[in-house]
């Protein structure tokens, strides 16, 4: 397999064609962003962390029958996955109430929800990736009514997988976000990455986090925290 010309660079990753059909390269970046890009900085090692961990968790979500766009792990920072065309949305799941819910709502950070929730926001930096309604989905003409229910249906299948997981590592999974694409014969499929850049998990038992939150609001370091979270998943820690 050939990796090919640049597709497309986000703030984590960047898309290679390949010379297969319908399979992308794809290069876990050392760059971290938080707030929209406006913190920014380099992290040695962080481009592999995320790599080894994201792949762990697709090879664990397809070992329980839901597919992603994952194919396998080329290398420390590399992975092939299926082309899609990336849906708009950023599908958001909570078992906790942290973040923008604790900000929204009010309610206390910790406050174990009784029921997962789901979350939509429409995919658009400059808008600031505002939180949107179905009729929002609609107007907007980002998915369809049933690709709609379908994302939600498969988030909250990831977020049981995940959340049994996680907690058999001994860490809670409070929330995440997905993003799906549309494959070639329009089918939707899970895409993207699920890493701590993409998720918040805190130690069960004394609540401490580990993900981006720490580079967020500068609570330690980011490397350790991301280390922690892959040594628990069982992955093999680099260096
Ligand atoms: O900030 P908020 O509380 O809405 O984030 C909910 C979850 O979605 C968090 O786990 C966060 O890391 C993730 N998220 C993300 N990318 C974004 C926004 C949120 O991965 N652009």
């Amino acid at each position: 397999m050939q990796k090919e010309k640049l597709l497309y660079e986000g703030k984590a990753k960047k898309l290679y064609k390949t010379d297969e059909p319908r399979v992308l390269w794809v290069e876990y970046k050392d760059d971290a962003t938080a707030f929209n890009g406006e913190k920014k900085e380099v992290i040695t090692g962080k481009g592999q962390l995320n790599n080894e961990i994201s792949s762990l968790l697709f090879q664990k979500l397809e070992d329980s029958g839901i597919n992603s766009h994952f194919l396998k792990k080329l290398s420390s920072t590399e992975q092939l996955v299926q082309e899609t065309e990336i849906i708009p949305l950023e599908v958001v799941v909570r078992n906790i109430v942290a973040g923008s819910l604790q900000k929204r709502t009010g309610l206390k950070e910790g406050t174990v929800l009784d029921q997962a929730i789901v979350e939509f926001y429409y995919k658009d930096d400059e808008l600031g990736d505002p939180l949107i309604n179905n009729d929002h989905i609609r107007i907007l003409k980002a998915a369809q009514p049933q690709e709609v229910e379908q994302l939600k249906k498969q988030a909250l299948a990831v977020n049981e997988t995940l959340k049994e997981h996680f907690d058999s590592c001994g860490l809670l999974l409070v929330d995440f976000k997905l993003e799906f694409g549309r494959t070639a014969d329009k089918q939707v499929l899970l895409a993207d990455e699920i890493s701590p850049d993409t998720c918040r998990l805190w130690d069960k038992a004394t609540k401490e986090k580990f993900d981006k939150d720490v580079f967020r609001f500068g609570l330690g370091s980011l490397e350790e925290g991301y280390t922690e979270i892959l040594k628990r998943l069982g992955g093999a820690v680099h260096g």
